[in-house]
Formats: C-alpha cells, structure tokens, sequence
C-alpha cells in the first residue's frame, strides 16, 4: 500500500474548512473529511492493514492531522457563528425609545355605569342586587302584582307575548316583562322576609324607538319587607338614593299616584342640583296586601314598601343626555365619553 497523502489531506480540509461560508457548508466539508465516509476516517481505517511499526508512526500523523482539521474547524464555527448572530441581531432589533402603541382602553356602557352607582348606593342601605328571568310568566309579570287579566293597566303595559314553551299553555302565557316588578314575588316565594332587594334589568315593551321611548330599556326595582316598615322609611330610602345618584343638595317630593301592586302609591320627584328643577323620576309605594298574600307573607306580620325607576333617566340626569336613541346607537364618540 502507498502511503497516503496526508498533507495534502490537511491542506484540502483546512481550504475548504477556510472557503466555507455557511455553518452548513462549514458541517458538509466536515462531513467530507471526518464522517463516517470522510477522508480521513477511511486513512483511518486502512491502518488496520498495517505492520504495528508502521501503524503507530501513520497513526501518529493521521492524529496529527485531526487535530489540526478540528482547531482549524472550530475557529471557522466560531468565526461563522459569530457572524450568523450579528445577522439576526440586527434583524430583530428593537428601537426601545419610540413610543409606545397605547392599547385602546374599553369603558362601560353609560347604562350599566349608571345602574352600578344605582346598586352602590341601595347596597350601602342594606339592599341586595338580584336578576331575574327576561322571559317571564303572565303571572309573575302581571297577577302576582295585582294585575289581574281584565285589569286596566294592562293596556299601560303594551306588552310583548312570548309564544309558550310546552303546547299546553295557552297563548299569551308568556310575556316579555313589562318591569323588574315580578322579581318582587319571585324573591318573596323564595325566603322568608326580611326582604331587601334591588333588581337591576333589563324590560320590554312594544314602542317604536324615539327620543323618549325605547323598545327595550332598563328599570332598577326595590322591594323591602319587614316586621313593621313605613311610608317614613320609603321616604328616607327615596331621599338618600337621590342624594347618592345627584349629590348632596337633592331635593324629593312625592305626589299620590296609582299602581295596582302599591297602596298608598306615590311618584317621586326630585330637585336635582345640575338641572336646577325639578324632575319626575320614579313610582313607589307600601307594598299592596294582595303581593304579600299571593308571595305567601302574612300581611298582617309584615308591611314593605316598593319603588321602581328608570335606569335611562338617572343616566340621562346624571350626564345631560337628551335623547334616548344615544344609548343604543353605538357611536363610539358618545360611549367613550363616559
Ligand atoms: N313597575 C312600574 C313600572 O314599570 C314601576 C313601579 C312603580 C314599581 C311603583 C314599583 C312601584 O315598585 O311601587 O312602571
């Protein structure tokens, strides 16, 4: 066998080991040389062959010579590695000093804001938020508040009727309701009194969309019931909420009215300092006996008083709205004002 050319073997790796450009070129020169097919593995493998004397001393060399390829491959493997880096650093730079794209905040609705100050001040006198069901039976909506089906107010209601769920409720059974009022029974039925609830919702009636009326709006209900409630503590309730929803200097005044579900009923108005007159705002009353019997209270152990409003007008009150339309158009110039 003829010796090989193991100079010339280093000389043409450490070239292309120099030539190489790419940590992929710089792997298949490498690959060339010192793979399991490489040059210099099949040099290798041929000193098997070989007399012991001449074994060591080409061994010697062949080891030589892989020391050298591997020196010279890792200077080359750092030289490229290093520039590969300097490469995707500048492609993802940063620039920290340009200003940052503020994300664009969402805010509540004007409606909801209102009917939170509305629940956090009735929480601060005792009363507890609860939500009824939109969808709701004639009788919660209507019998249970002492609106019996050939009574007058119905026609005040312009109710929207829900087709019945099961074949075997008769048409009209089911109704859109027409106030929060109906959480009052449901609530009643539920827990023995004391009552005190504040009912936050969602209401519908059949109205064609104007200024001033709304298909569906928004009403805050209260109900209180205990041992011996009067018309006294529905006025200081009233007055306190008022003064909570439009500052200190709020005035109220009730007027007698009539709501089926109350006796005696009165509305409530208020003088609200950021109008500078005063304003209709709600309806109230003493729980009527008839509620109470049909919610199973004993109206001769308990006495409640009852108020409901308009979650649109407080809002509208609050920040000189004057169009309900607003609330539903969706204008982004109107909703992030609030
Ligand atoms: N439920 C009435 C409505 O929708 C509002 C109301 C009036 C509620 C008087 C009451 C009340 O609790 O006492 O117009």
């Amino acid at each position: 066998m003829t010796a090989p050319d193991l100079d010339g073997l280093r000389d043409r790796g450490l070239a292309a080991y120099a030539a190489a450009d790419t940590l992929d070129a710089l792997d298949a020169a490498k690959a060339e040389l010192v793979g399991r097919r490489g040059d210099l593995t099949a040099v290798q493998r041929s000193l098997g062959d070989l007399e012991p004397e001449q074994r060591r001393s080409l061994g010697a060399q062949v080891n030589a010579v892989r020391a050298a390829l591997a020196e010279a491959e890792a200077e080359r493997r750092a030289a490229l590695e290093a520039q590969r880096d300097r490469v995707v650093l500048a492609a993802e730079a940063l620039d920290v000093t340009l200003p940052p794209r503020t994300p664009r905040r969402g805010s509540l609705h004007p409606i909801v804001e209102t009917m939170e100050a509305m629940v956090d001040v009735l929480a601060g006198l005792g009363f507890t938020a609860v939500e009824g069901p939109e969808v709701e039976s004639d009788w919660f909506n209507f019998q249970a508040m002492n609106i019996p089906a050939d009574h007058p107010a119905r026609g005040m209601h312009d109710t929207i009727y829900v087709e019945p769920l099961a074949p075997r409720d008769p048409p009209g059974s089911l109704v859109l309701r027409t106030h929060t009022s109906p959480m009052q029974t449901r609530t009643m039925l539920a827990k023995p009194p004391p009552v005190y609830i504040a009912v936050p919702g969602r209401v519908f009636r059949q109205e064609a969309a104007d200024a001033t009326h709304l298909p569906v709006f928004f009403q805050m209900e209260c109900l209180a019931v205990d041992a011996d409630l009067s018309f006294a503590d529905l006025r200081g309730t009233l007055a306190e909420l008022c003064r909570g929803l439009f500052g200190a200097d709020t005035r109220i005044r009730m007027r007698p009215d009539y709501y089926p579900f109350t006796e005696p009923s009165a509305d409530v108005d208020a003088w609200v300092p950021a109008v500078g007159d005063w304003v209709e705002l709600l309806g109230s009353g003493m729980v009527h006996p008839n509620v109470l019997r049909m919610a199973g209270y004993d109206p001769e152990q308990v006495s409640g008083f009852a108020f409901g409003m308009g979650v649109e007008r407080v809002a509208m009150l609050r920040h000189g709205i004057d169009d309900l339309r607003l609330f539903i158009d969706n204008d982004l110039r109107f909703l992030t004002a609030f």
